[in-house]
This record gives C-alpha cells, sequence and structure tokens, in this order.
C-alpha cells in the first residue's frame, strides 16, 4: 500500500481507553510484547461502514490471549463497540481495523505475570483495490523453505505475533525471487496455507483444503466453506500432499485482507481460475456487502 509510514498518519488511535493523536500512539522500547513476541491481535475489515463478522473476529482475539495466558481487560462488547464508534469518528466507511493487545513493560524478563496487558485500536482506509479481471490474473506462489510448527511446540490457532516471524522470513524470501506470496507447508510435510491466508484447491467440481490442525481456520475460510456449500459444491477438508499440486485445476486465497483470490501457479505447477473460484468471489463480495444478501 502507498501512503504515508504507518506511525505518521493522521487521525486517532484508541490506546488503553481513550483516543490518542495518531502519531503519539508509542510504547517504550522495553515492552514485553517487542522482546518476547506476547502480542495478540486481529485484522478485520468493514465495508460500506459495517464490519464484517465483527464479533467473531473480537472472540478469536479474546481466544488468541487465552492462549497467550493473558486476559483482556476490557469486555468484548466494549471493544466491538470501539471498533464501530473509531470508524464513524475517523469518517472511514471501506477500512481495515487492527486491534491489538500485548503484555507491558512492568516486568522484563521471561516471566511477566504482573505486566499491564495494553490495548490499541488503529482503523485507516482501504478499499479493494484490485478489479475483479485483474484479481483474476492470480497470485503466482514458491513453496516456502519454513514451515508450520507442530502444535506441541506452539499454540498454532492464537493470532499470535510470534507465529508471524516464519511468515515474514517466507514472504520476504520469494518476494525477492519474483513470486507474491508463498505456500507454506505443515510440520509433517503436508499443504498448510499461505502467509496471511488460507488456501483451496478444485478438482473435478470439488473443493479440497487442507484441515486447520495447526493453522488458523480463517473466518475467511469458515465463510467460504459456508458459501460453497449453499451453492452445493462439495467441500473436503483433509491432508494435501504437496505432489497432488499438479492434479488439481483450480486454487485461491481467501483471508480478510486478500477475501477471495485466485493463484496461477505454485512453483511449476499452474491453475486457471474457473467457474467455481470465479462463483465463490461474487458470493464473497455479495456476503460482505451490507446492501445486498449473498447468493442463496
Ligand atoms: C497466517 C494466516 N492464516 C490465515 C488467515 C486468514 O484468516 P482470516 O480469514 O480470519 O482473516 C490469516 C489472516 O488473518 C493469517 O494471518
Amino acid at each position: 500500500m502507498a501512503g504515508p509510514s504507518f506511525d505518521q498518519r493522521e487521525g486517532h488511535i484508541w490506546y488503553n481507553g481513550e483516543y490518542v493523536d495518531w502519531k503519539d500512539a508509542k510504547l517504550h522500547v522495553l515492552s514485553h510484547g517487542l522482546h518476547y513476541a506476547s502480542s495478540v491481535f486481529e485484522g478485520v475489515r468493514a465495508y460500506g461502514g459495517k464490519i464484517f463478522k465483527l464479533e467473531e473476529h473480537t472472540e478469536r482475539l479474546y481466544k488468541s490471549a487465552e492462549l497467550l495466558g493473558f486476559e483482556i481487560p476490557y469486555s468484548q462488547q466494549e471493544l466491538n463497540r470501539i471498533q464501530i464508534e473509531i470508524l464513524e469518528k475517523e469518517g472511514l466507511t471501506d477500512a481495515y481495523l487492527r486491534p491489538v493487545a500485548w503484555r507491558g513493560s512492568e516486568m522484563m524478563g521471561i516471566s511477566a505475570q504482573e505486566n499491564k496487558i495494553n490495548v490499541a485500536i488503529a482503523a485507516w482506509e482501504w478499499p479493494s483495490y484490485f478489479s475483479p479481471e485483474d484479481r483474476l490474473k492470480g497470485l503466482r506462489l514458491k513453496t516456502a523453505e519454513w514451515r508450520r510448527p507442530d502444535p506441541r511446540t506452539i499454540p498454532c490457532v492464537a493470532k499470535a505475533a510470534g507465529l508471524y516471524m516464519i511468515c515474514t522470513l517466507s514472504k520476504h524470501k520469494v518476494e525477492k525471487e519474483g513470486y507474491q506470496d508463498a505456500m507454506m507447508l505443515d510440520f509433517e510435510g503436508y499443504v498448510a496455507e499461505a502467509t496471511g491466508a488460507n488456501i483451496f484447491f478444485i478438482k473435478d467440481g470439488a473443493i479440497h483444503t487442507p484441515t486447520p490442525d495447526c493453522f488458523l481456520n480463517g473466518i475467511t475460510r469458515q465463510t467460504v466453506v459456508d458459501l460453497a456449500k449453499r451453492r452445493g459444491i462439495k467441500v473436503i477438508e483433509r491432508k494435501i500432499r504437496p505432489e497432488e499440486l499438479g492434479d488439481f485445476e483450480e486454487c485461491f486465497l481467501t483471508g480478510t485482507a486478500v477475501e477471495v483470490t485466485p493463484v496461477s501457479a505454485i512453483d511449476n505447477y499452474s491453475f486457471t481460475p474457473g467457474t467455481i473460484t470465479k462463483t465463490l468471489m461474487d458470493d464473497y463480495t455479495a456476503e460482505v456487502t451490507p446492501t445486498a444478501a449473498a447468493a442463496e
């Protein structure tokens, strides 16, 4: 996204109970969240002034905090209310919202039992940048060297900062080689997801998608599974081996940021967006648009 650096924008950020000027929403360098990744966040989107699946995102934020062993010092209703309020206050309709909660500076060490839990919510304009025609060209992905970790090594279903280290490493590496994203395998070598989105494949009229047993079961993923089922399209959640990629005709990613975006290639395998991908792109747009009802 073009524009000023994210610490230099205009507007206000809700920070521990009050609105502060955007440029003043700072934290101390000795914050536990920064050194030990004790931070959880959400990526939420508003369309036409209405936040899509707000309650689900807030619930996930609290679940992520719980998985990291801390409690957010506000009720879910309160954070929902603030997210609606910040859009109005900042005059935003098509926007991205970023709630974040992290351990503060009271103790500096691995143990930080008494540290204050800080909470902030920022929101900024984020229209859909790409026309459906451009998106249909599809993304080019390459398999990452890093893998999604074993669920016994990290709370892998938390949307927690620490889990993004391997995502940034993987995405940077493939971007330097000219790809747009990395496809990550899991610790056992099965297909998992992209660096910030879930992955779907299509073969013989049915959808195949990895079982989310060691990565985020995205809210968009769940929405798209539901939309597909409403269309009577068979959805098979299963373990997918990377050698199977050649069997699939279509591939797409889902996520709050990418919505439903086709993939044109992964390594040496090619995919062409077809009827199912296009239908689900349209159905998703209808589902998130406040005035239009999603396709029955
Ligand atoms: C690693 C990862 N997987 C999947 C997703 C998709 O989740 P959602 O659809 O809830 O945005 C995201 C985005 O939040 C993500 O960061």
